[in-house]
C-alpha cells in the first residue's frame, strides 16, 4: 500500500487548519497511521474526526483510537462507505486515490460531494506521474493526455514501466494523477476547485524524487 506520510504534508496541514474550525465531523480517508486525524483532534477541542481505512486492524491500532471525538469507519472507499447527505465539514484523502481506478475515483468524488456540507472542503494529495520510478511512463502519459484520455495516469501493470527496486512496495496497478485530472474530475461532480497544483512533499523518499512535481494536490469546496 505504498508509503504513509512521516510528517504532515503542506496539503494535509491545510486540511487540519480548516478541519479545526469546520462545523460537523471531518472524514479522513485511508487514515492509517493516523497523522492527520490526530492533528485535527489536537488542533481544536471540539473537532470530531471519522477515520476510515479498508484495514480495520490499522484503525484499531491508531494512536488516537479510543479518543472520545474519534469515530472509526472501516471499509473500502467508495463502495463500502455511507454518510448522511451534507453531514461532513471536510474530507481528506492523502495517498489513497492512487489505489483507485478512474471509475472508482469518479464515484468516490460524487459521494464526497454528496456528503459535504455547503462550504465544506475536499483536500486530496496523490502520487503524480513525475516520479523517478515511472520516468519511462512519461512519454506514454504525454501521448494519452494529448489524445484526451480521461484518466491518462492509470497504469494497469506497474512492472511494464518500472523495474525500480521499490516496485515490490507498490501495488500492481497504480493511478498517477496530475493537477488537471484532479481538478477536472472534482469539477465534474459539482465541486468548485479552489486550487490544484503539483509539488514535492517534504518527506518524499529520495528514490521517488524527479523534478519537484512528485505529488498532485487539490482543494475543492462544496458550493
Ligand atoms: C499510503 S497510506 C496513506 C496514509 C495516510 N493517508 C497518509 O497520507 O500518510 C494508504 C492507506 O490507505 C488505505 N487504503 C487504500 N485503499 C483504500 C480504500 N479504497 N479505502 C479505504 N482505505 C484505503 C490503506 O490501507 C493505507 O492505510
Amino acid at each position: 500500500m505504498g508509503w504513509a506520510a512521516t510528517e504532515l504534508s503542506p496539503l494535509s496541514q491545510q486540511f487540519v487548519d480548516f478541519a479545526a474550525r469546520a462545523p460537523g465531523p471531518v472524514l479522513d480517508l485511508g487514515a492509517a497511521p493516523g497523522l492527520a486525524s490526530a492533528a485535527v483532534l489536537a488542533a481544536a477541542s471540539t473537532a470530531e474526526v471519522i477515520a476510515n481505512d479498508l484495514d480495520p486492524s490499522l484503525l484499531t491500532a491508531l494512536p488516537a483510537a479510543g479518543h472520545p471525538r474519534l469515530q472509526l469507519a472501516p471499509g473500502r472507499f467508495p463502495r463500502e462507505l455511507r454518510f448522511a447527505p451534507a453531514s461532513l465539514g471536510a474530507v481528506h484523502a492523502s495517498s489513497v486515490f492512487h489505489f483507485l481506478t478512474g471509475i472508482q475515483i469518479a464515484k468516490g468524488l460524487a459521494s464526497i460531494a454528496h456528503w459535504l456540507r455547503p462550504g465544506g472542503k475536499l483536500f486530496v494529495q496523490n502520487a503524480s506521474p513525475y516520479q523517478t520510478p515511472f520516468a519511462a511512463f512519461l512519454d506514454d502519459y504525454a501521448r494519452r493526455c494529448a489524445a484526451g484520455d480521461e484518466w491518462p495516469g492509470w497504469i494497469e501493470h506497474t512492472r511494464h514501466y518500472s523495474s525500480h527496486r521499490l516496485l515490490g512496495q507498490m501495488p500492481k496497478s497504480l493511478h498517477l494523477l496530475d493537477e488537471k485530472t484532479l481538478a477536472r474530475s472534482a469539477a465534474a461532480v459539482g465541486l468548485q476547485v479552489e486550487r490544484a497544483w503539483l509539488y514535492r512533499r517534504p518527506d518524499c523518499p529520495r528514490e521517488l524524487r524527479l523534478d519537484g512535481r512528485e505529488s498532485a494536490a487539490l482543494i475543492a469546496v462544496k458550493p
